[in-house]
């Protein structure tokens, strides 16, 4: 019987240790995260990321036993990232995992890393759970720095995409312009607290893909948009009207995010959501979709902050639902910058 397992993320450039147990409870979960050493470079430089993957990786899960005052004879089984990500970052977890499941005996199994989005907004702690009547079918929203994708989630491990983004992520859009202004790598976050006071009607950014009937997205004509944009106002221009470019920028991206959960709802007759990564914590996006979700009688769940970013309790939670099924991964599973075919149905990730 599987109770308990600990899981490993380093997929991106966050290591990630948790302890999950039955019904998605997480124990604890530590986090090193690597900002610092990747914003000099205005991005993530995926050497950098292996480096410090393996510097933190041990020590954390030393870390997450104490925290969670756990210790190895109350441990199941190891969930790791496997896929998609960043082919050496994977391979730091995943060679732990593999290590630790043979020297304690116990099975490992490998998560793709979306599947874990999915799955975050289900997660309990003491101070959040999920609405006691929230149940699937529902739809996913997976938002971040590396993906934008919508899915049907069906049930467990049944997830059709209806639609992703044809080029850049929303996360992508937003960091490169807040990089383009000067406010730093990762410039989400950034973006989001300069457009606190902006006027989201000052410019017009492009919505592309907004009004066609698919639920495909694009994010590179704003991305490029938004160069442009900058390049044409002088430096003190810039510094004037930082907070109305900011929430004109999100605003693009938050009405095309909108839109297509939108149409998913209409479509599908769905009326359960979920919003998950870590673009997902922008304030503006979870104000509108909460609004949003009240005008259309939708139950949204949007998980807190903790669980919207990369962490290893998502994956702890994917991974002891698969290990309770019975699957368990054999000690030949590589790692995959992509998602495999059969992780999904449907077309793209
Ligand atoms: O899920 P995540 O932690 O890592 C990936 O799998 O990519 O998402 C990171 C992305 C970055 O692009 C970051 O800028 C964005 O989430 N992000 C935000 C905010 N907080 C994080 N974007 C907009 N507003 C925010 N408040
Ligand atoms: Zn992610």
């Amino acid at each position: 019987m599987i109770k308990a397992v600990l899981a490993i993320e380093t997929s991106c450039d966050d290591t990630s240790v948790a302890i999950v147990s039955d019904g998605g409870w997480v124990q604890a979960v530590v986090s090193a995260n690597q900002d610092l050493a990747h914003s000099p470079f205005g991005g993530i430089v995926p050497e950098i990321a292996c480096r410090n993957h393996s510097l933190s990786l041990l020590p954390l899960v030393d870390q997450v036993f104490q925290q969670a005052q756990k210790n190895w004879d109350e441990i199941d089984g190891i969930a790791v990232t496997a896929r998609p990500g960043l082919m050496g970052a994977l391979i730091v977890g995943l060679v732990t995992a593999k290590s630790l499941s043979q020297a304690k005996e116990i099975p490992f199994i490998g998560v793709n890393h979306l599947e874990g989005h999915i799955v975050a907004p289900l997660l309990r702690d003491s101070t959040y759970q999920p609405p006691d009547d929230f149940s699937y079918p529902f739809l996913a929203l997976a938002v971040s720095g590396g993906h934008t994708s919508l899915y049907q989630i069906n049930a467990f491990s049944d997830y059709q995409v209806l639609g992703a983004t044809l080029d850049d992520a929303a996360g992508e859009a937003f960091d490169k312009f807040g990089k383009s202004l000067g406010l730093g790598w990762p410039g989400g976050v950034k973006v989001d607290q300069h457009s606190q006071l902006g006027d989201v009607k000052a410019y017009d950014f492009p919505r592309s893909m907004i009004k066609e009937d698919s639920y495909a997205m694009s994010f590179s004509g704003l991305k490029a948009s938004g160069q442009r944009m900058i390049e044409s106002l002088e430096k003190h221009q810039i510094e004037k009207e930082l907070a109305n470019l900011c929430a004109s920028y999100q605003e693009a991206i938050v009405d095309v995010l909108l839109a297509k959960l939108d149409r998913a709802v209409h479509k599908t007759k769905i009326q359960k959501a979920v919003i998950t990564g870590g673009v997902s914590a922008n304030s503006r996006l979870r104000k509108r979709a909460q609004e949003w979700a009240q005008k259309k009688n939708v139950q949204l769940v949007i998980p807190p902050l903790r669980y919207c970013t990369d962490n290893a309790a998502m994956i702890g939670y994917a991974g002891l639902l698969r290990l309770q099924r019975g699957e368990k991964s054999e000690l030949d599973l590589g790692p995959s910058p992509n998602s495999w075919p059969t992780d999904f149905k449907g077309k793209g990730r």
